[in-house]
């Protein structure tokens, strides 16, 4: 198969764990007979050190002509304690998000055996762990209109919601979850909220359609505390923007860190994959981040593309690694047994190459 991918490494650590994942891309592509395009783009702090914006004009053209973004990481702590700067690297992933009209962010969790004495949670707690959160990603308080009044004195941040930015996410949700447990939770703040008000009105409606998917409806907060509780309560969880972003990382204590979850963003067209995770500062350059969360993005992108035995070649090659204690730092119980972030790339690619010891 041909395909023209963006590669986006970002800041940070984006790098690194872009690279090791380039490096299991190409494995899979040599094994299996594909023939990925690859572009280089800037975006983030790195872009705006080159050219003073976050989504230079060039980027954003090579992101909408290809079939496919792998995203790194995006932020520069120099942005972060300065309330008072137009111009922040985020910015960019926003107008990314927005321009390509990727409204659906999916966050699959689950825990891996050999990593359940690395999550805080008890082990019991953990057994059938196996959510997936469908994030709403271009509206809600991220996109509404933001102002600062002219002393100073007073800020606004809107929320707004639409049925259509409701109702087409809500969509992909319900039939995600008629491929698994059949149970989808809302999270909102119906209590409080008009949009959470509006969110529970299109999924009542939507969930005739549905009458074999069990719909359970959950304040955030509740449902926060539910999340560390009773994790394997939750099949699809579907939440708008904000919620999905402070749940999503939450979420990830269940696995064992953060360095472990993937997404995918879908839209219209191109689709984009990036870890959740942020670029992580004081790690960068040290070769010491996790990749795997980046090369799990890439296995979502051979889903998109409808190449599901290439995507499970990935994860068993990540299984395989996990259970030869091949992690970095964060996902091992004796730091002085991690392996770099390249090693950790290298092995996996090599493991895919030696094809034959996978089935
Ligand atoms: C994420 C990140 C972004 C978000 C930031 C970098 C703007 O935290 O993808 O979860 O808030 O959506
Ligand atoms: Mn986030």
């Amino acid at each position: 198969m041909k395909k023209n991918i963006t590669i986006l490494p970002g800041d940070g650590i984006g790098p690194e764990v872009v690279s090791q994942a380039i490096k299991v891309l190409q494995a899979i592509n040599t094994y299996f007979n594909h023939d990925f395009d690859l572009k280089y783009g800037i975006i983030g702090a790195s872009a705006i050190d080159e050219t003073g914006s976050p989504l230079p004009d060039e980027t954003l053209d090579l992101c909408l002509n290809s079939d496919a973004i792998l995203l790194g990481s995006i932020g520069d702590p120099k942005y972060d304690n300065d309330p008072n700067l137009k111009v922040r690297p985020e910015q960019g992933l926003l107008k990314l998000r927005k321009s390509l009209q990727l409204f659906s962010n999916v966050r699959p969790v689950k825990t891996y055996d050999i990593l359940k004495g690395v999550s805080p949670l008890k082990e019991h707690l953990l057994e059938n762990v196996d959510m997936v959160i469908y994030r709403e990603l271009t509206g809600g308080i991220y996109f509404g209109d933001k102002v600062l009044s002219e002393d100073g004195s007073h800020a606004h941040d809107s929320c707004d919601y639409t049925t259509h930015e409701i109702s087409r996410i809500a969509y992909q949700a319900f039939e995600a979850a008629t491929l698994r447990r059949k149970k989808l939770t809302l999270i909102d703040k119906a209590n409080v909220l008009e949009t959470s008000r509006l969110w529970r009105r299109v999924i009542q409606d939507i969930s005739k359609e549905y009458p074999e998917i069990d719909v359970e409806y959950m304040y955030v907060d509740n449902a926060a505390m539910q999340m560390m509780q009773d994790p394997e309560n939750f099949d699809v969880v579907l939440t708008e923007n904000m919620f999905g972003d402070i749940i999503s990382d939450l979420s990830s204590v269940i696995t064992g860190s953060l360095g472990m979850l993937p997404s995918s963003s879908v839209g219209t067209k191109t689709a984009l994959f990036e870890p959740i995770h942020g670029s992580y500062p004081q790690a960068s350059g040290k070769d010491i981040a996790n990749p795997m969360a980046t090369i799990l993005s890439v296995a979502m992108m051979y889903d998109h593309f409808e190449l599901y035995h290439e995507a499970s070649t990935i994860r068993k090659a990540v299984d395989w690694a996990l259970e030869h204690k091949l992690a970095t730092e964060d996902i091992v119980r004796d730091k002085s047994e991690a392996s770099p972030c390249s090693k950790v790339g290298d092995t996996i690619a090599w493991y895919i190459e030696e094809g034959g010891k996978i089935d």
